[in-house]
């Protein structure tokens, strides 16, 4: 996934048809209280390692991407 892709329309949900993510705002508001709260406690977030992509002939995701965590 490229974050800087233009146009970056938002894609996790589904696209608006007829199987849009039923629970999205739901999901949108507990990934909202999740950054909220950690961005209070945190300082800094840094990659120390590789990323590990899924092996997936369906779904696109990644497996592993380790940082490293500088509380306040
Ligand atoms: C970050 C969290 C979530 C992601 C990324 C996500 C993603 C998706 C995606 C991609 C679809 C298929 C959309 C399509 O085919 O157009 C979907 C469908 C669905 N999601 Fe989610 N979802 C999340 C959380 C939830 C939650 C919390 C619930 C329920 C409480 C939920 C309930 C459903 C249901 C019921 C469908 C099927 C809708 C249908 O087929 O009509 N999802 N979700």
């Amino acid at each position: 996934m490229d974050v800087t892709r233009n146009p970056n329309e938002h894609m996790a949900f589904g696209r608006g048809g007829p199987h849009m993510c039923l629970g999205n705002s739901l999901a949108r508001l507990e990934v909202r209280i999740m950054f909220e709260d950690l961005l209070g406690r945190i300082s800094k977030m840094e990659r120390v390692g590789e990323i590990d992509h899924l092996r997936s002939n369906f779904v696109n995701g990644i497996k592993r991407f380790p940082v490293k965590v500088t509380l306040r």
